[in-house]
């Protein structure tokens, strides 16, 4: 008789012949910008802690704290089981930084875009998705049952083409976009798409998880880089990148954060954040809030790096970015890998991002506040030897 779980060795062989095989490396030092694999100390390029938070003496404190009064666990979901203050006083920092009537906190980034998505849209709607979109955002829209649109990268004339074909065939319109893209590094047009959500009657679902803590004047995101605090839009993040904790969130006006508290199943269903993630994202934020030199550490590193990049000194493509991510392109995954293992050797952590998450092989920088210059130096000298 066949084995039912043979495919999976299958799977697995074509995954690794493709060279599309992950595996995680294992860290043992503090998250930072220089950490320690392997026994290996190498400068970290490959973190989302922007503002390098993660490792701050405060978080730390806030979390230690939290777990001395809280325990460890939120021992249930918060309608069954009761939440703590901690966590309205979270929502309430997160509902005050974006300046939105409320907020919720989710267990991810990734749950809360799976509960909004499949929580405001139907089988008689509509999606429109950016096709660079996030994993996230791709899986709210197929769990939603909605009729799903993909549009070509950023493009708004063919968004606005959709919608004009197909707009009136279906109740409501959701569009979604990352603000930040995650692989790429660059930003939608977030002017434009607010313009055809108010000109089709949509509803606008914004992904700042790349944004959050970075961009803005007070680190609201792009939407206040934008100048469009106070806008009816949808916005998720997470608290996981910027603001060195874990979990996600939703800031919108008070009806929808009510009425996903009533319809998310990945909110209503699942155990609340825990007290120390909690507590840690609610340092994260006032931070965030109290010390803007960090962010502005965080553009010199950018702008460093795109100075020393500027004239094609690398022979290598480099994609359009204006956020901390940065693109080098390399031809395929094999080249890809070899480039990260060579950057590796000589002291450098950047990962090779692959097909199947990007459709062209690339090695992915992401830069942080405490970068210093000389790390900046070396990844440029390590990658033109
Ligand atoms: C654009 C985007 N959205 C959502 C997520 C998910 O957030 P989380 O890690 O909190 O699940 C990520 C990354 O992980 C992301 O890059």
């Amino acid at each position: 008789m066949n084995n039912p779980y043979d495919w999976i060795d299958k799977s697995l062989e074509t995954i690794h012949r493709a060279n599309w095989y992950r595996s995680p490396q294992t860290i043992s030092s503090l998250p930072g910008a220089i950490v320690t694999i392997a026994g290996q100390e190498v400068i970290n390029f490959a973190s989302n802690d922007y503002l390098g938070l993660a490792e701050d003496e405060r978080l730390k404190i806030a979390a230690i704290n939290a777990i001395q009064e809280f325990g460890t666990g939120s021992t249930g979901s918060r309608l069954l089981s009761g939440h703590r203050q901690l966590h309205r006083e979270l929502e309430q920092a997160i509902a005050s930084l974006k300046q939105t009537q409320d907020a919720i906190v989710f267990s991810s980034g990734y749950l809360a875009n799976l509960g909004t998505i499949s929580a405001i849209v139907g089988k008689r709607d509509l999606i429109l998705s950016d096709e660079y979109n996030h994993s996230s955002l791709k899986k709210g829209a197929i769990l939603s049952g909605g009729t799903v649109r993909e549009y070509p990268h950023n493009n708004t004339d063919i968004l606005k083409t959709i919608l004009q074909h197909h707009r009136n065939d279906h109740r409501r319109c959701l569009i979604i976009t990352d603000s930040v893209f995650s692989m790429d590094g660059d930003l939608c047009p977030l002017l434009d798409i607010i313009d055809l959500a108010e000109q089709f009657n949509c509803m606008l679902l914004v992904d700042e998880a790349h944004a959050t803590g970075i961009f803005g004047k007070s680190g609201a995101g792009t939407v206040e880089h934008f100048n469009c605090t106070g806008k009816e839009i949808i916005q998720i993040g997470t608290l996981s990148k910027a603001l060195g904790s874990l979990g996600g969130y939703v800031a919108g006006s008070t009806q929808l954060i009510d009425f996903l508290r009533n319809r998310a199943s990945t909110w209503i269903y699942t155990t609340a954040l825990s007290p120390a993630d909690t507590a840690a994202a609610l340092a994260a934020i006032n931070i965030v809030q109290s010390e803007p030199e960090r962010r502005q550490k965080l553009w010199r590193n950018v702008t460093y790096l795109r100075e020393l990049i500027r004239d094609d000194v690398l022979k290598l493509e480099i994609l359009p970015s204006e956020s901390a991510i940065i693109c080098f392109t390399l031809p395929n995954p094999n080249t890809a890998l070899e480039m990260s293992r060579r950057l590796k050797k000589a002291g450098i952590f950047a990962p090779a991002i692959r097909p199947p998450t990007v459709p062209t092989s690339r090695i992915r920088i992401s830069l942080m506040a405490t970068h210093e210059i000389l790390h900046i130096q070396k990844l440029i000298e390590v990658i033109q030897t």
